[in-house]
């Protein structure tokens, strides 16, 4: 009986971690929040590029819809895109992979090219493997630096928040290629 249970125990942390060996399922959740409450929240600073592929055979940002007006506004208003963009450790596209940027964006300015953008910094190496951090901002891309808040995250960052500030390494307006630099600050338990 005791025996069945222990291994009942073993298959249930097989099966609810993520990669980063944080317990998953509403029992565990209750669990950390109750172990967290009265918790001091650490600084994790990231750096990493964003390679965002708009041209080619493999693009990793593609236009979902848009408007008949989209096509006549200079700011491209309307047009929403889905993106899964690579983040690597260095600028080179053959640097090692830290995890994807996997979400959402909108260009909503008549004004500027303004993009509201909601997407998540998916981890997938090392102790951050499988946790992800939720951002939702307004990105003005002709800004040289633009800033993005943290507003969530799941995993080791479960009730995060920080900010990540961005900068274009380079932008091909024939391609619309970039390569974006990112800056992550992010206050966790
Ligand atoms: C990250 O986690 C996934 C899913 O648990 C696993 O398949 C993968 O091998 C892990 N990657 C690394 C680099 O640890
Ligand atoms: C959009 O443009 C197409 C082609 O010009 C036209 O057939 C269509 O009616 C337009 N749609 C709207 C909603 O204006
Ligand atoms: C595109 O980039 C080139 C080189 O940076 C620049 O000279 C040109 O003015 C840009 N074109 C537009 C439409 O922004
Ligand atoms: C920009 O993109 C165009 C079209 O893909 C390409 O021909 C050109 O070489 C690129 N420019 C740079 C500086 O990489």
């Amino acid at each position: 009986m005791e025996k069945h249970y222990i291994i009942l125990i073993l298959c249930s942390i097989l099966v609810f971690a993520n990669g980063n060996g944080v317990s998953q399922g509403p029992k565990a959740v209750r669990k950390w929040f109750k172990k967290h409450s009265n918790a001091k929240e650490k600084l994790t600073e990231f750096h990493f590029y964003l390679h965002d592929i708009v041209s080619g055979r493999n693009p990793t940002n593609i236009p979902v819809a848009m408007t008949n007006a989209t096509t006549q506004s200079p700011t491209y208003f309307g047009l929403i895109a889905a993106m899964d963009d690579l983040l690597t450790e260095g600028p080179e596209p053959d640097s090692k992979v830290v995890g994807r940027a996997s979400g959402l964006f909108g260009s909503s300015s008549l004004q500027e090219l303004g993009l509201h953008m909601t997407f998540n910094i998916v981890f997938t190496e090392g102790k951050y493997n499988g946790s992800m951090l939720a951002v939702s901002g307004y990105n003005q891309f002709n800004n040289r630096y633009r800033e993005l808040p943290i507003v969530g995250g799941s995993g080791v960052f479960r009730l995060a928040r920080g900010v990540a500030t961005l900068e274009n390494v380079w932008y091909n307006n024939t391609s619309g290629d970039a390569l974006v630099e990112y800056h992550v600050l992010v206050l966790h338990y």
